[in-house]
Formats: structure tokens, sequence, C-alpha cells
């Protein structure tokens, strides 16, 4: 795909100017982190060959921040789909703000749905290629999700999911003991509920399992110098996303409130150093047969 670096800039800016002028958006971090990793997804998506008038799926689109990125870009009709009624509806708002702004390519559309990846609706079975990006990580049934897929790509279709692996990132200098302390809590919760920090080693057996043929598996790196701003986007991702976990945290008993609260004060008033931060996701194309 031949990437419009305009378009691709006006769908981030979008979703900025929806941050500032949101304050009460839920789960903040998930916009933050589209925009953190923006420059991951344009490398990738220069290298895929998407067809014009193509059938896409968004599987477990939050804010449907890649499905708009992408119908900027060419004509495609993409589906996105998320079990978050609430994240639809920004989607479909931020959409429609494009859209006021001709910015989708001609004649395509993002229609935005709700549904459960365990179950995606079997009468759509016909979909070119579905896109799956940080969702395996919260899935308690991987293998189940992956059938799902397998029941809604056509033959020949493609499936492509992206994810993290936590062994694949590095910081240095290391964080504090404050912020070691609320990630390993973080990480607890997800693992709690089913999830899985380490899945990104997983996919390509979970799609090859799963019927689909592996064609192509890489890593995507990223690498930052965190500045001493504190406004830094990747230290407010890091501070929303910990926030928006707070009750959770709290519930499942991983660490006290008076903890979590002084940890977090700590964090977010620390004198913010500079810092290299390095981490990959893995991809994982795969055919339907
Ligand atoms: C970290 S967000 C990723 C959002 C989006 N794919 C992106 O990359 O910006 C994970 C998303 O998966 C969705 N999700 C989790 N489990 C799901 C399920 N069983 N069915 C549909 N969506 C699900 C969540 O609601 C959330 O929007």
């Amino acid at each position: 795909m031949r990437i419009d670096e305009d378009k691709w800039a006006a769908c981030d800016r979008e979703f900025t100017e929806y941050l500032a002028t949101h304050q009460d958006t839920p789960d903040r971090w998930m916009i933050l982190q589209a925009l953190l990793t923006s420059p991951t997804w344009k490398a990738l998506f220069g290298m895929v060959n998407l067809e014009e008038r193509w059938h896409i799926l968004d599987a477990g689109c939050g804010y449907g921040a890649l499905a708009l990125a992408l119908a900027g870009q060419m004509s495609l009709e993409i589906t996105a789909v998320d079990e978050n009624v609430r994240y639809l509806q920004v989607g479909e708002y931020i959409a429609g703000s494009l859209e006021n702004k001709g910015y989708f390519a001609g004649g395509s559309k993002v229609s935005f749905e709700a549904g459960d990846i365990y179950a995606l609706p079997p009468g759509e079975a016909n979909y070119d290629f579905a896109i799956v990006r940080f969702v395996y990580q919260h899935l308690s049934d991987p293998h189940r999700a992956t059938a799902s897929l397998a029941e809604v790509v056509r033959q020949g279709g493609y499936c492509m999911v992206i994810d993290i692996d936590d062994q694949m990132s590095i910081t240095y200098p290391e964080p504090s003991d404050a912020y070691s302390k609320l990630h390993e809590a973080f990480t607890a919760l997800q693992e709690a509920n089913g999830g899985d920090r380490y899945v990104g080693r997983k996919l390509s057996s979970y799609l090859s399992q799963g019927g689909f043929d592996i064609q192509m598996t890489l890593i995507l790196p990223q690498a930052q110098h965190v500045t001493t701003e504190r406004n830094d986007s990747s230290r407010l991702f890091t501070l929303e996303r910990l926030r928006a976990a707070r009750e959770d945290i709290l519930e499942a008993g991983l660490m006290s409130q008076q903890d979590f609260d002084t940890c977090m004060e700590i964090i977010t008033l620390e004198q913010p150093g500079e810092q290299f931060q390095s981490n990959a996701q893995v991809v994982v194309l795969a055919r339907k047969p």
C-alpha cells in the first residue's frame, strides 16, 4: 500500500484533537497508545498489499484508529467491531468529523458494529482481510477467537494479528521501584482476567492451529527517547493506563489503596529523567487456505 503521509497525519491529528477536547473520554490510554505506535503501523502497512474495495474486518477495533487510518489511504469497506459500545460511539463521532473534512479515500466506508470476537456474525463470512491489533493479549481463549476469525474470512483471505510480548521490552535506565510495583500489579491483573502479556510469541501457533497458513511473521520494533517533558506522550500513556486500571487492581487485591496511590504519586511527581525505551510487537500474517 502506498502511504499518503498527509492523510495518515490528518487521522492522527483528529484523534489528538478529540483527546484534547474530551477530557472525560474513557480509557484515554487506548487513543494515546494508537498515536504513540502510529509510525510503526504506517511502516507496516507500507509493506502490506491491500487491494482496492477489499472488505476488511478490524476485530476488537477500540476507537477505530487503525480502521480510520486505512480508510483514508485507499478505497476500502471496513467493518470495525468491538464489544465496548462506548468506544464505538467515539469512533463514529471521529469518523463523522473526518468525513466532513473530505478525508476518506474515494468509496471508503467504515461501519462500527458491536460484537464479540468469539462470535463474529457468520453471515458475513466474506472478509478479504481481518486485522486484530492488541486484542489477543486480553483474550482468555485465543483458540476460540481464531476459530471465529477463520469462520468469517473468505477462502484465500488473510488474517493479520499483531500483539505485544513483554520480554521484548528494554528500558534504560531501569524504571523506579514505584513504577515496577505498579507494572507488576498491572500485569498480574491482566493475567487474572485471562490475558497474556507474552502472547506475541504464541500468535503464529494459534493461527496455524486454527487452520490458517502462515505467510509472514515479523517483529515491529519501536524505540523512543523519552524526554524530561512532563507531557511526553510515552509518559502520559503510562500514567493514563495505570490510572484506568486502579479500581480493578484494588478490587483484585493486587495492591492496597495506599500503596497504589503512593506509587502513582511518586511516578507522577518524580522529576522525569531522560530514558531510552524500546519494545516490539509481533505481526503474523496468515492466509485461509
Ligand atoms: C487495547 S484495545 C485495542 C484497540 C484497537 N485494536 C487498537 O489497536 O487501537 C483492546 C480492544 O479489544 C476489545 N476486546 C476485548 N475482548 C473483546 C472481545 N471478546 N470481543 C470484541 N472486542 C474485544 C476491547 O474492548 C478493546 O477495545
